[in-house]
């Protein structure tokens, strides 16, 4: 394998490029070379954008992951967060639909995976996510339909790979209603008995303690071998933290706003939030059974073998290590250059 790499200004931003090429007798059988065929992550992220611009989304670039007006949140971590003004209607987009990939950093409030990275294979502490937003526009029909036309039809991946959830409701203090909606529009789209019912924790989306939130519906992938199927059924698997059963895409559908003193009160309008792992994407079509594994992450890999002088794969500790280093290289490279300079100081949030 040949390596190049460069490193340019573009924009005001360095953008570090790695290309590979694939020396011919590495690659050992046809399925080898297929998997070489198998979309690029840039080709990826481009179709998800383009699909929207079809549907008349305006594409917009990602904001900086680094907040620095907002007392509830430090980093951006989630792709609705550049967007909570307008869920609130304190403000009003350019477009009523847009698209776009945000960068996300999950390491510290609510949304926390700093935990799980390096021991798991498919959390990370920086992340993209793909999402395409509706303010006061289309609401579930559309939402779902698309969601379902670009997974299934566009990426070409098997409906029987995938389920689906839906909010169950809750008896708790907020007493909400089972979202029989979403599971009305899904059944049109998936059988039923792939359609799983999910309680609040998992079907209920908020920002943070405070903020847009709503019922939510999430698309998850089985990817495990058919014998693995045969023995363990898939539909018990979903948000078991099984490795190749995983969420890819959470589709919310926006209508309350949660109060500072923990009361609902509705959104002056209903609106679209969606987020798709772009990682977790990457590891489906590029069929991988880990993002670390996706071209993602493999440069940083190489070159981390490289400098440190050991072998990923072969041990189970140095894979851990391996993988958080290369994860959290990436969020600090991404925290610098938004805005985020290191320092010896806790920084507090109130
Ligand atoms: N805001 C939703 C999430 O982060 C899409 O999962």
């Amino acid at each position: 394998m040949w390596r190049t790499s460069s490193i340019y200004k573009y924009k005001n931003t360095f953008v570090f490029k790695v290309n590979l090429k694939i020396k011919p007798s590495l690659i050992n059988n046809e399925k080898d070379e297929a998997k070489l065929l198998r979309m690029k992550s840039q080709d990826i992220r481009n179709t998800f954008l383009e699909f929207f611009k079809k549907k008349q989304h305006q594409i917009v670039p990602s904001a900086p992951m680094v907040l620095k007006n907002d007392p509830t949140l430090m980093f951006v971590n989630s792709g609705m967060a550049p967007f909570k003004e307008y869920f609130l209607g304190n403000s009003k987009p350019k477009s009523n639909r847009i698209s776009d990939t945000q960068k996300c950093l999950r390491v510290s409030g609510k949304h926390n995976d700093l935990e799980e990275v390096g021991y798991d294979t498919y959390h990370h502490t920086l992340f993209e996510m793909l999402g395409n937003w509706s303010f006061g526009d289309y609401f579930k029909k559309e939402a779902i339909a698309w969601a379902w036309e670009l997974l299934t039809e566009v990426y070409g991946i098997d409906k029987d790979i995938l389920y689906v959830t839906v909010f169950e409701g809750s008896d708790d203090r907020d007493s909400l209603e089972m979202d029989t909606e979403a599971y009305d529009i899904w059944k049109q789209y998936i059988a039923e008995d792939r359609i799983l019912k999910g309680n609040k924790k998992d079907n209920f989306w908020e920002m943070g303690e405070q903020g847009p939130c709503g019922p939510c519906s999430e698309i998850h992938v089985d990817i495990r071998s058919a014998e693995e199927k045969e023995i363990v059924d898939g539909k018990s698997l979903v948000n078991m933290d099984h490795p190749q059963v995983v969420e890819i895409w959470n589709l919310v559908f926006m209508q309350y706003n949660r109060k500072a003193n923990g009361s609902l009160e509705n959104l002056p309008n209903k609106h679209i939030d969606t987020g798709m792992g772009f990682e977790r994407l990457c590891m489906v079509l590029q069929d991988v059974k880990s993002n670390y594994d996706t071209d993602v992450f493999t440069p940083i890999i190489r070159e981390i073998e490289t400098i440190t002088n050991s072998d990923y794969g072969k041990h189970n500790e140095t894979d851990i290590a391996i993988r958080v280093i290369s994860d959290h290289v990436r969020a600090v490279a991404f925290s610098i250059a938004d805005g985020q300079l290191p320092r010896i100081q806790a920084q507090v949030m109130l």
